[in-house]
């Protein structure tokens, strides 16, 4: 045991883990991106899955695939796995490593109850984040050079849709497309570009973005040049498995990446759903559109990642089943109804709202056009209170990623605590007391300032009285 002699409470790790827990549990998280997972979800992710090696596949053969692929075919709604067959069946597999017995239940019942979620042929939900996810995708369909249409950075869309800074963006040929003057896709654009370029790829994606795309019309133009319709759901996959945001896959599209740890409430990690023919992935198969779930799970191991994360995994099969119940389906309802409340009370206050407004999760503020302070120095201002959000580029930002206009925030985590309508007419007040308190301070140095100092501290006194009456799950009192 010599290499557990540490007295691990003097290590600060510990302490630090404290302090994060305060920090969470009285303040707001107001980033779309972040969640609060389950406590069953803690402590699938602190378990000793961790402790094991499981490259490659678990098998469903021998299992009662005819009829659940029928449905699956049909993506009906009502399809439904044999839980007890999935979770108890010991079958071959394609694993590299032997012990794998209970890791390759752990295993399939993930990519099961991932299935039957998003109405997909198959699930890989082995990619270690989001950014893995999509890479993996690239990599399954294109050649170093091939030309992918994406969502611009600066018009909402993601690093990994393309961005120079990025590795994917040094192999594949990424073009670019924008949002109208009102907020929505420029499909026009979208069409022009795609029958001119004739991208191997077509990605709908994005981190900042605020109404529902039309996947329909975007599926008839991938259509038209055979592309791959690929759609980086990561921040609205909560939203589509509580069904209040159409499922790309519904609409034609071949594949959905997605991160697991927003809006859909589970792990930090990544999960790839497709729709077409599966088989083992072993045997090399013909690059067809068709065979696209076969090209992923090889692209996905050993194109771009070693073992799998299986207390992730276990953890990832958890929040899935948690997303299948009915009460998920409020809570998806609750965080559109959250964010629609916010946002018209920040526009009552003289915030300007990129779009006009959210029909999703997420608002996007140009504060720098309604006020004249830059994103940066109101998020830190709202730092102070307790108010946590990210300062973010508008379209046709002239401020430079440090020092963008607007800034962005979202209601999945608040609502996960349950907080309604009227909290938000709440945190709008706040977030219009603390910008009046930016404007009269004039720079970031003079929010020390003692007397603003002590008007932010009275704001954040009352933020922590609100968070504290709205548990944090997975924090012990
Ligand atoms: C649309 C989109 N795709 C991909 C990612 C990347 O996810 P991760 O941070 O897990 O790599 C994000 C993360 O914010 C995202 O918003």
């Amino acid at each position: 045991m010599s290499n557990f002699s540490l007295n691990t409470s003097e290590d600060p790790i510990f302490d630090l883990i404290k302090q994060e827990e305060k920090r969470q549990a009285e303040g707001l998280e107001l980033i779309p991106s972040e969640n609060y997972v389950s406590a069953n979800v803690l402590k699938a992710m602190g378990s000793i899955l961790t402790n094991k090696y499981s490259e490659g596949y678990p098998s469903f053969e021998g299992l009662n695939w005819s009829e659940a692929e029928t449905n699956q075919r049909n993506h009906e709604t009502n399809f439904n796995w044999n839980e007890d067959q999935v979770s108890t069946q010991i079958l071959p597999n394609y694993r590299y490593y032997g012990g794998q017995t209970n890791i390759d239940r752990i295993e399939r019942l993930a990519i099961s109850r991932a299935m039957k979620l998003f109405h997909a042929d198959h699930a890989n939900v082995q990619p270690h984040s989001g950014a893995n996810a999509n890479e993996a995708v690239y990599f399954a369909w294109c050649q170093p050079g091939d030309k992918i249409l994406a969502m611009n950075l600066g018009h909402g869309g993601h690093l990994t849709h393309g961005s120079p800074v990025t590795r994917s963006a040094k192999i594949y040929n990424f073009i670019s497309y924008g949002t109208t003057e009102s907020g929505d896709l420029d499909y026009d654009e979208i069409e022009k570009l795609a029958l001119a370029e004739q991208p191997k790829i077509i990605l709908v994606g994005y981190s900042a973005f605020m109404k529902i795309p039309d996947f329909a019309r975007i599926a008839k133009i991938g259509q038209k040049i055979g592309a791959l319709l690929m759609a980086d759901m990561a921040h609205v996959a909560g939203l589509i498995a509580g069904g209040v945001h159409p499922n790309p896959l519904d609409y034609g599209f071949h594949v959905m990446t997605t991160t697991t740890h927003k809006t859909l409430r589970g792990p930090r990690g990544g999960l790839i759903l497709s729709n077409g023919n599966i088989a083992s992935p072993l045997k090399k198969p013909e690059h067809t559109l068709e065979n696209i779930p076969i090209l992923i799970d090889r692209a996905v191991f050993p194109g771009t990642q070693g073992g799998p994360l299986e207390h992730i995994i276990a953890a990832k099969a958890i929040s899935f089943l948690e997303a299948l119940q009915p009460d998920f389906q409020d809570y998806a309802k609750q965080i559109v109804l959250n964010a629609k409340a916010l946002a018209k009370n920040l526009i009552n206050h003289g915030f300007e709202l990129q779009g006009g407004g959210t029909d999703n999760h997420l608002i996007l503020i140009n504060v720098q056009k309604s006020f004249g302070i830059d994103g940066k120095f109101y998020e830190r201002a709202l730092d102070l209170v307790g108010l946590t959000l990210n300062a973010n580029a508008v379209p046709g930002d002239k401020g430079g990623a440090f020092r963008p206009s607007g800034v962005r925030l979202g209601t999945p985590a608040i609502t996960t605590r349950g907080m309604k309508e009227t909290e938000m007419q709440q945190i709008a007040d706040w977030m219009k007391q603390v910008m009046d308190l930016c404007l009269k301070a004039g720079s970031e140095e003079n929010l020390s300032n003692p007397e603003i100092k002590q008007d932010l501290e009275k704001i954040h006194q009352a933020v922590i009285a609100l968070s504290i009456k709205f548990k944090v799950p997975g924090i012990k009192e």
